[in-house]
């Protein structure tokens, strides 16, 4: 490696952005909400908020999220408390079959909202979604590195849930203050299993 050092060279001036496209504006309009109307959200909403953070988006298996290896540690829960034609409970995503696994039913919502220091997000949601990981499953060909890559499929996952919710007119906003323990107990997380992600998603107030 050699060459002059960049501080000594002038700054380059990126041209303007290209002309608005649909990914464009979803980036610019996302961010963190924290309110939410109090209105219910569809089942469709929630299994294209689902798709979007861990969907299979093709005959081979593959993710809408990157993946170390293509092995897929995480794993994704539904808190449903108003969503319309669903009961109110914990459900697992199965992506494979783009259906849910009913796990418990009643509104965890205030359990959540304990495991995640108050914050009042979590009970004014109709429904969040988790994103939760099994690292052994990345360790198997990672090794240590496995940690540091299962925290970095949870930011693609959330990423896409905050587009997704962008899209279809809907406010998210991703929690990483909570008590792991406590959370992965209100999630009912197998063995291995740690809680990255709390995300309130809900219905944009007017
Ligand atoms: C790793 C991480 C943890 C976060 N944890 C919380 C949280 O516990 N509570 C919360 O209200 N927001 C949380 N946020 C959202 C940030 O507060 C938010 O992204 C930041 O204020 C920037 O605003 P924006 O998302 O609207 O651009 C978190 C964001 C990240 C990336």
């Amino acid at each position: 490696m050699s060459g002059r050092p960049a501080a000594a060279a002038e700054a380059i001036a990126l041209p303007p952005l290209p002309a608005p496209g649909a990914l464009q504006e979803l980036l610019a309009r996302r961010r963190s909400r924290r309110s939410f109307a109090a209105a219910p959200l569809s089942l469709a909403e929630v299994g294209a908020l689902l798709w979007a953070a861990q969907g299979v988006r093709g005959p081979e298996g593959r993710r809408t999220a990157p993946s170390a290896g293509a092995l897929y540690p995480l794993r994704l829960s539904l808190l449903a408390a108003d969503v319309t034609g669903l009961e109110r409970g914990l459900y697992r995503y199965e992506p494979h079959s783009h259906q849910l696994q009913p796990v418990e039913r009643g509104d965890l919502r205030p359990a959540a909202r304990a495991a995640a220091l108050w914050q009042e997000s979590v009970e004014r949601a109709p429904a969040l979604i988790a994103i939760a990981a099994l690292p052994e499953v990345t360790a198997v060909r990672y090794g240590e590195r496995a940690l540091r890559y299962v925290h970095m499929e949870a930011g693609h996952a959330a990423q896409n849930v905050y587009l997704q919710a962008a899209a279809l007119g809907l406010d998210a906003v991703a929690l990483g203050a909570f008590r792991d323990a406590q959370l992965a107990d209100v999630l009912r997380l197998g063995p291995g299993q740690c809680a990255l992600y709390l995300m309130p998603v809900g219905r944009a107030l007017p």
